[in-house]
């Protein structure tokens, strides 16, 4: 019999019911732990002379047992080989207790939803981001252009061997040698202030935002938002318990007045001012020194959110806010997701000295510390020069399916579809006319393969406008070409 892996052994009750003899007790153990799946097929049964000495009973007690379940079909091998679960359990144990077992199930409906949290069930409510690899997949980066070997390479480099002291238990903030590296890396490529002790490596900007949320504000603070935002920092900020104000952007990017009049205590404002996310017009100048002014004179907290500065096409790019920041308020959140590839999970935060331990105290509460591998072929990724070489390639690569996909949309839908681009990033907005409603068009889409965001699910309130939000950095010209050549068809339908 081919051996299956033994696995952990579940442990066996028998209890001193003397009247039911030990034999028939760890015949009724066995026979149930296999119907019911804990002991799986082929899988090794440990030795009569094992089981024994752990029951502390004879042997003759288990192997009569043993024997009664070999004879009815549950266990098989012989002395010499050792003894496994049957790969085929006979047919009337299982049909019994499946159907006993689904008897006994309350259906869904007889039993109604059960209770979970308010944020819980409201969280079941809001859209589906989708994932996947279909054409327009916002936030996907080419991953065919990744320079794989060059990462294996870097990742074998330190998988080989398993050093003693990347086991352990690691700083909150993330490995000393990844935050010199990234620290390096953005006061080169995004002009942005900082010690490697400000930095916190996280899993992804996502976590970035759930520990700020949870850092500045206390349940029920009110938070200003641009609306439209981004949904994962909608969905961040209400699991902290924020009171949720959306601020309408314009042409300047958020309406610091307009934030200002309709709340002006808000404890934080979260914006997205290097490419608004998702109608990407980038912060004027004018609106970056109110907003700054503002949280300085109210003690408020900005959370800027720089999730794809790296990609500007032919623009030039703005000093961050936090570069320009003289009251240390601007909380930084970056991520590797779309400059390298997102299941790598790394981004980071740049904090400001003095909230360094509430930060650090706040991470042990969910993941305690990054995980050190990706941290470590990161580091070499970037000091070795493959980052900015990668970056510097991707660039050029994603102004060219940006212009592809320009060019696809006028040509296949005219000028009634109006494209808002910011020459920036990797995805686009194309609005739809009246008439339209996105999160139709989206699901007619997606049954066809396409994979679009409705730009109405990024808007709290209304009037919301209707368009489809479409990634174009992980589809080659080929595939932007059918991609749109499916999507219009579906618009004209
Ligand atoms: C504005 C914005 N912030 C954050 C993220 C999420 O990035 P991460 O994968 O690092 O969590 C995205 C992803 O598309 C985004 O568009």
């Amino acid at each position: 019999m081919k051996d299956v892996s033994p696995g952990f052994f579940p442990p066996i009750s028998v209890d001193d019911d003397p009247s039911k003899p030990m034999y028939v007790q760890l015949y009724d153990w066995f026979r149930s732990a296999i119907i019911s799946g804990r002991l799986r097929p082929g899988q090794k049964v440990p030795s009569s002379r094992q089981l024994a000495a752990e029951l502390k009973v004879s042997r003759i007690t288990i192997m009569s047992a043993f024997q009664q379940l070999h004879a009815e079909g549950y266990l098989k091998g012989s002395v010499g080989s050792g003894t496994y679960v049957a790969k085929s359990i006979p047919d009337h144990a299982v049909k019994l207790t499946l159907g006993d077992a689904l008897r006994r199930l309350p259906s869904d409906a007889e039993r109604g939803p059960r209770r979970v949290s308010k944020l819980g069930t409201k969280f079941l409510s809001s859209p589906a981001i989708p994932r996947g690899f279909r054409p327009f997949q916002v936030g996907l980066p080419a991953l065919d252009r990744f320079p794989r070997a060059i990462w294996s390479r870097l990742l074998i480099r330190h998988s080989r061997q398993t050093k003693k002291e990347l086991m352990a238990y690691g700083n909150p903030m993330g490995r000393l040698a990844c935050r010199e590296a990234v620290a390096e890396y953005l006061s080169v490529v995004r002009g942005v202030r900082c010690q490697p002790a400000q930095i916190m490596i996280v899993t992804g900007s996502q976590q970035a935002l759930d520990i700020a949320a949870r850092v500045l504000l206390d349940p029920g603070d009110p938070v200003w938002l641009e609306e439209p935002c981004y949904p994962g920092a909608v969905r961040a900020f209400a699991a902290a318990g924020a009171r949720l104000v959306p601020v309408r952007v314009d042409l300047e990017g958020l309406d610091v007045n307009r934030g200002i009049k309709r709340c002006p205590d808000a404890r934080v404002a979260v914006v997205t001012p290097s490419h608004q996310f998702p109608l990407g017009m980038t912060m004027s100048a004018t609106r970056r020194v109110l907003l700054l002014d503002w949280a300085t004179h109210n003690g408020s907290w900005i959370v800027e959110d720089d999730y794809d500065n790296e990609f500007r096409f032919g623009v030039r790019s703005i000093a961050s806010l936090q570069g320009l920041d003289t009251d240390e308020r601007v909380i930084y959140v970056g991520t590797f997701s779309k400059v390298l590839f997102p299941s790598l999970r790394i981004g980071y935060l740049i904090v400001p000295i003095d909230l360094v331990p509430a930060f650090s105290r706040i991470r042990e509460t969910s993941d305690i510390f990054p995980p050190p591998l990706h941290q470590e072929v990161l580091t070499d990724f970037i000091r070795e020069g493959h980052l900015e070489r990668h970056v510097r390639r991707m660039r050029a690569l994603y102004m060219e399916r940006h212009d592809t996909l320009v060019a696809e949309i006028r040509k296949r839908l005219g000028s009634g579809f109006e494209v808002v681009t910011a020459n920036a990033g990797t995805y686009l907005v194309m609005l739809l006319p009246e008439g339209f409603q996105d999160t139709v068009v989206a699901e007619k889409a997606m049954q066809s393969d396409i994979s679009t965001v409705p730009l109405s699910i990024c808007y709290q309130e209304e009037p919301r406008k209707q368009g489809l939000i479409l990634g174009y950095a992980g589809v080659n010209r080929k595939q932007i070409q059918d991609g749109m050549s499916k999507l219009a068809k579906i618009l004209r339908a």
